[in-house]
């Protein structure tokens, strides 16, 4: 709040995990596009390719063992407004490499916002077919709530043509633009609000 009781407008901090190590990733290259549509509206983005989420497995109470990457992966997460994952289908489910480093969000066991606590949660499946694109959303909402996050209203759940992408990212079908625009308004106003609510907690003269 400024002096006058009117709420500071400070840039939501958004996150995206791409969750596929293949050579031009089709969910990185989604991941990208969603993150410069969220730049859009003033988000600070940053995203995670599946390069920068190979951790060793994650193994509780291992904390004494985590690199530079790992941390700052985790400061990131801990900062963020809002988080948005990008899935390949890997067998009906999430990808081991996502999972994986969602699996490390255990650490962050702040008493303010302990995991992803009140934080907008944008999914997004893609997959060769309809089953694994609906099965892959389900999980990742499931994983959303797990963590204590609210999942947008609207997941998108891409297969077959509707997952076609060109080379930025951009989806070639209009409608799968359509969507992931709508999805991704859901995860700007909703972290809008988390990063007022940021920047109450910080103590006079630091920078939210
Ligand atoms: C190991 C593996 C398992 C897969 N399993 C499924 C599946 O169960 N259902 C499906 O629709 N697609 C499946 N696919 C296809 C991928 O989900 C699809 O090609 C996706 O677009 C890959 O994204 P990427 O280009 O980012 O790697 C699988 C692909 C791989 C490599």
């Amino acid at each position: 709040m400024t002096r006058t009781g009117a709420p500071v407008n400070v840039a939501p901090k958004i996150v995206f995990l791409s969750g596929s190590l293949s050579g031009n990733s089709k969910t990185g290259r989604i991941a990208d596009w969603c993150a410069a549509h969220c730049a859009r509206y003033r988000a600070v983005t940053r995203v995670f390719r599946g390069t920068d989420l190979e951790f060793p497995f994650y193994r509780h109470g291992g904390a004494a063992d985590h690199g530079p990457e790992i941390h700052d992966y985790l400061r990131a997460m801990e900062q963020a407004d809002a988080v948005v994952l990008v899935s390949p289908a890997y067998h009906g489910a999430v990808s081991g490499l996502l999972k994986n480093a969602i699996d490390y969000v255990n650490e962050l066991t702040g008493p303010d916002r302990p995991l992803l606590d009140g934080r907008a949660i944008g999914c997004v499946a893609v997959a060769r077919g309809e089953q694994g694109a609906a099965s892959t959303l389900g999980m990742l909402r499931t994983i959303g709530h797990a963590l204590r996050g609210w999942p947008t209203p609207l997941g998108v759940a891409l297969s077959n043509d509707q997952a076609l992408v060109d080379g930025t990212g951009m989806p070639v079908a209009e409608r799968t633009r359509a969507q992931l625009q709508v999805m991704l308004g859901q995860v700007v106003s909703h972290s809008t609000l988390s990063a007022r609510r940021r920047a109450a907690r910080t103590p006079a003269g630091t920078r939210p």
